[in-house]
């Protein structure tokens, strides 16, 4: 039997974790309810913004005030080099070697830098795999990829679909339909966390299965990123891009990431779309008519990064690095089992399924719920009649998303508490 008391939430929070750093965040007011703040279970969507980021946003502000143009090199953190800095943090969230990954850009600019270079259609090979649930953008980006590079996205973009009446994906479903069409498969890229159902997809095997046919492999890892442990090197994985501002907190449209494996960053064969950033930093101001990359992925990066959108992402990767993923994924995993735990036996009278995977290598923060009436209108009133900030895809789901750096077992209580009396009319107790 579940024990369902608020006290028991409590003494869970009341027990020391190193990954719990909700003091180093600012936490919204509750609008409704008998609390003063909110229970954010939204960091799926935009993570909570850190303590140290205004002051960060402010410094480099105020280097632009004293230096002015000298800010690229002697501002207390020079605009120059200021995204190498980045690098090693955001290798290790990742599981990249340094020289594999970069910030710049935004996640869908990303994907389509990534598909210049690894979507590389022929005649017979020129379909890519996306799941039929991926998120708008990829799919809007892969289609038009595909037609940029005159091929009918009707027919060259497979979706990947769940059994019927299933609602995730099963990796040997994933692994069949790729031998199924293994001559015609440029490109595989998939969500490696999906956004509507938190599913984990098996990554280190469907990378080796789009190996096996002679694919590119790439991820997005919007939801993955800050999330779950990810082993990109280590999974042969060719290409990959994340977003910054959900699980990695780093403020509205945030500067993404992205990697490309070490094999490719000196292979000829990959072409790639440059600008003057792609170029080895001595040389970059010798205004050379033709680009000298490095070895890294630096070489796909294009533009001078914007320095006052760089400063959120180093706090945020700064508070990783110090909690660690291993730390975050072991609290992760108790905050949303236990999220789970207070669901499941309300599920049969409040009308409700738990659609995400309960396995630990299947899901991450997020618990997607398919719920009885317009998830829109029941995310709204869990807002404004009990302070729990979830969010809908519509029709019917409502994701809950206990980012482990800041939500407690207390939100997790709260909102299974709000979820139960807006359907049932009466509280989990
Ligand atoms: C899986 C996924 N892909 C793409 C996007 C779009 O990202 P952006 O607007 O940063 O390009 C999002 C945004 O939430 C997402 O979750």
């Amino acid at each position: 039997m579940t024990d369902t008391r608020e006290d028991t939430a409590l003494a869970l929070d009341a027990e020391p974790d190193v990954a719990l750093r909700r003091d180093d965040f600012l936490i919204p007011s509750a609008s409704g309810g008998d609390f003063p703040l909110a229970a954010y279970l939204a960091g799926n969507s935009l993570g909570l913004q850190p303590r140290a980021t205004r002051d960060e946003v402010l410094a480099d502000l105020s280097a632009w005030e004293e230096y002015g143009v000298h800010g690229h090199l002697q501002a207390q953190r020079p605009w120059f080099p200021y995204h190498e800095d980045l690098r090693d943090p955001a290798a290790r969230l990742v599981g990249a070697l340094p020289r594999e990954v970069v910030v710049m850009n935004s996640l869908t600019v990303n994907l389509h830098v990534l598909l210049a270079s690894f979507y590389r259609p022929t005649a017979i090979r020129h379909r890519i795999v996306i799941e039929d649930r991926a998120f708008s953008s990829d799919s809007y980006a892969v289609r038009s990829h595909v037609a940029f590079r005159g091929h009918d996205p009707d027919t060259a973009v497979l979706r990947l679909k769940p059994r019927p009446g299933e609602d995730v994906l099963r990796t040997e479903d994933v692994v069949a339909t790729l031998h199924d069409h293994a001559h015609s498969i440029a490109t595989v890229m998939i969500g490696g966390v999906n956004y509507l159902t938190g599913e984990v997809m098996d990554m280190p095997t469907i990378t080796a299965a789009g190996h096996e046919i002679g694919a590119f492999v790439g991820w997005d890892l919007a939801h993955a990123a800050g999330n779950i442990p990810l082993h990109l090197h280590d999974w042969d994985v060719d290409f990959a891009a994340w977003c910054s501002y959900k699980y990695l907190n780093s403020g509205p449209g945030a500067v993404a990431g992205a990697f490309v494996h070490e094999r490719h960053l000196e292979d000829p064969q990959v072409p790639r779309l440059e600008g003057w950033w792609s170029t080895e930093p001595v040389g970059r101001f010798e205004m050379h008519p033709e680009s000298a990359p490095q070895a890294s992925a630096d070489a796909w990066s294009m533009s001078n990064p914007p320095i006052l959108a760089m400063g959120p992402v180093r706090t945020s990767l700064e508070l990783f690095d110090e909690v660690g993923m291993a730390a975050l994924r072991a609290r992760s995993l108790r905050l949303t089992g236990y999220l789970r735990s207070l669901l499941e036996p309300l599920a049969t009278s409040a009308g409700f399924a738990i659609i995400t995977p309960a396995e630990d290598e299947r899901h991450g923060a997020q618990l997607s719920v398919r719920v009885p009436v317009d998830a829109d209108d029941l995310t709204a009133r869990l807002y404004s009649n009990w302070g729990v900030v979830a969010d809908d895809r519509r029709p019917d789901i409502v994701r809950l998303a206990p980012a482990p750096l800041y939500c407690t077992f207390h939100d997790c209580w709260r909102a299974a508490e709000a979820l139960s009396q807006e359907l049932t009319g009466k509280g989990i107790g």
